[in-house]
């Protein structure tokens, strides 16, 4: 077979992952943006007209600032016309320093504490999710590693203390069986992976360790066999935790002497490198972590010395009425996650912060990547935590105000649609509506749709083609339209999406598929 080097032909050609450009276009989701500001999203129609549209999904929840920002658009052009230098590796990084110092002022706040947190900076939220991953296994590794090492030393003095007459072994066995039982006893339970504790319907990212953290089977199961596993928790059954923890429970081994006699101590084996937990999940269809759960995992966690990692990577600055999603529950991180909002909508950055107690300063030895902690994208993060944080943190009030007001609007739709729409969750400005499974539906398009799983996409092609709204179901809950406008969410911009909904509502209330997904 020849290829062929013609670049026109190239050029027709739909070669960055066209299968999925394909199923947007089944549901009509397939618009191309040319321009964006706040929250509305420009799209050119076929005669070069702008058309906007109100965009709801906000990058994703990578836009608590709204597109194109224009204090921070207008920093990103001075700091580029200053010749800023992007990359100066290995050298001094004020610049992260007090990108660092800015968000451990504002978690200390929130949290209560005055322990630092220090930062190790990243470019995704994935990348965050594996640094505080890697860095917790590293924790449990040296952990580990001394753990052996004391076993080790105590087996040769109960052999040395045995052999010099000054012991026995207490049940008159030979030392030396009794040695040999526990290294083998011991390196069955050495050789075990590490596991990680994290609620059904997280999403931590799709890199090859992260995406084990992510329940969604679809994303998670083809790649089981390349990393560690994690076991996952129902977010209703908190008394869950302890119960897995007792099945996963394991014992070193540790010979001690003591008054004369070799006995056998039992050394817990730490098999759990951390906790790691969104406190509102975004991705499995917006999900409030209760405070009894919180309360669950902080406690079993402290009681078996496990790290527990805050994912806000899409929870947190700001988005829902407070920096961290965690602080409305009291859920307190040894490591927290911060991506998507970090950069403004403008960087792409992520950071994980690590509590000064558990940091292991070695880790910094062993853990880099190219594009981290750069001038740029890190002196962008100041400027939004600038913009978050003044006039005493006018911004998270208004999140929590314009939070409410949306939330009013879709609480309404719901009565007006009770067999529509099944329930309206969330916090702030990170809501979910959840309608009802359509599978029963008089028309034989909502219930094929429906069936297939595909009902939030037919929602959002309706919704974009005759509103000109922009909002998406989420991977993980069909069912489940995921608002996350920026903060400066209009009154008129509420009023037109109670409009759509609503009109939406009614056509799934009448069985009315033609109109659905009509062109
Ligand atoms: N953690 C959380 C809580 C996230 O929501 C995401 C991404 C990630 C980690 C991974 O970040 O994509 O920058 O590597 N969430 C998006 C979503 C994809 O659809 O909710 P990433």
């Amino acid at each position: 077979m020849t290829h062929s080097t013609d670049s026109a032909a190239l050029d027709g050609l739909e070669l960055a992952e066209p299968h999925l450009g394909n199923v947007l276009s089944a549901s009509g989701l397939d618009a191309e943006y040319v321009r964006a500001e706040r929250n509305t999203l420009y799209l050119r129609d076929e005669n070069g007209q702008e058309i906007p549209v109100l965009d709801f999904v906000g990058g994703f929840g990578s836009l608590i600032l709204g597109h194109n920002h224009p204090e921070i658009v207008a920093y990103a052009k001075e700091l580029l016309d200053a010749g800023t230098p992007v990359h100066a590796q290995f050298s001094r990084h004020p610049y992260a320093n007090r990108a660092a110092a800015g968000l451990n002022r504002i978690v200390q706040r929130e949290t209560g504490t005055d322990e630092p947190y220090y930062a190790v900076f990243a470019n995704t939220g994935a990348e965050a999710v594996e640094a505080a991953v890697k860095h917790a296994e590293f924790d449990r590794f040296r952990k580990l590693s001394a753990l052996r090492e004391e076993i080790e030393a105590h087996g040769e003095a109960a052999r040395a203390a045995v052999l010099a007459g000054e012991a026995a072994v207490a049940d008159g066995r030979d030392i030396e069986d009794l040695l040999a039982e526990a290294a083998r006893h011991n390196a069955g339970q050495l050789s075990r992976p590490p596991l990680f504790l994290t609620p059904e319907g997280s999403f931590h990212g799709k890199l090859v360790g992260s995406v084990q953290l992510t329940h969604n089977p679809a994303f998670r199961l083809p790649f089981q066999a390349l990393a560690a596993q994690a076991r996952f928790v129902p977010l209703d059954q908190p008394e869950q935790i302890a119960k897995i923890v007792e099945g996963e429970r394991g014992v070193l081994l540790d010979p001690v002497v003591e008054g004369g006699s070799v006995t056998v101590a039992e050394r817990a084996f730490p098999v759990f490198c951390a906790f790691v937990l969104e406190p509102v999940q975004g991705e499995g269809g917006i999900n409030v972590v209760s405070e009894e759960f919180a309360r669950e995992v902080q406690r079993v966690c402290a009681e078996i010395d496990c790290p527990v990692v805050v994912d806000e990577i899409q929870s947190g600055m700001g988005r829902t009425g407070a920096f961290l999603a965690s602080s409305h529950t009291g859920l307190r991180g040894d490591y927290y996650t911060l991506a998507k909002s970090l950069g403004g909508g403008i960087a792409k950055t992520s950071v994980t912060l690590i509590r000064a107690s558990r940091y292991c300063k070695d880790f910094e030895l062993v853990h880099s990547s190219t594009f981290a902690k750069d001038a740029f994208s890190t002196l962008i993060a100041i400027k939004v935590l600038e913009l978050l944080e003044a006039d005493g943190g006018a911004a998270y009030r208004t999140v929590t105000e314009r939070g409410e007001r949306l939330r009013e609007a879709l609480e309404e739709v719901r009565e007006e649609f009770p067999g529509v729409l099944k329930e309206v969750r969330g916090k702030g400005l990170m809501l979910g509506v959840e309608f009802h499974d359509q599978s029963g539906s008089a028309s034989e398009i909502i219930a094929g749709v429906s069936q297939s799983g595909f009902l939030g996409y037919a929602v959002a092609g309706h919704l974009l083609r005759a509103h000109r709204l922009r909002l998406f179901p989420t991977g993980s809950a069909f069912n489940t339209l995921r608002l996350e406008p920026s903060l400066y969410l209009t009154d008129e911009e509420i009023g037109r999406l109670r409009t759509g909904l609503r009109g939406v509502c009614a056509l799934l209330r009448d069985a009315d598929g033609e109109a659905l997904v009509q062109p």
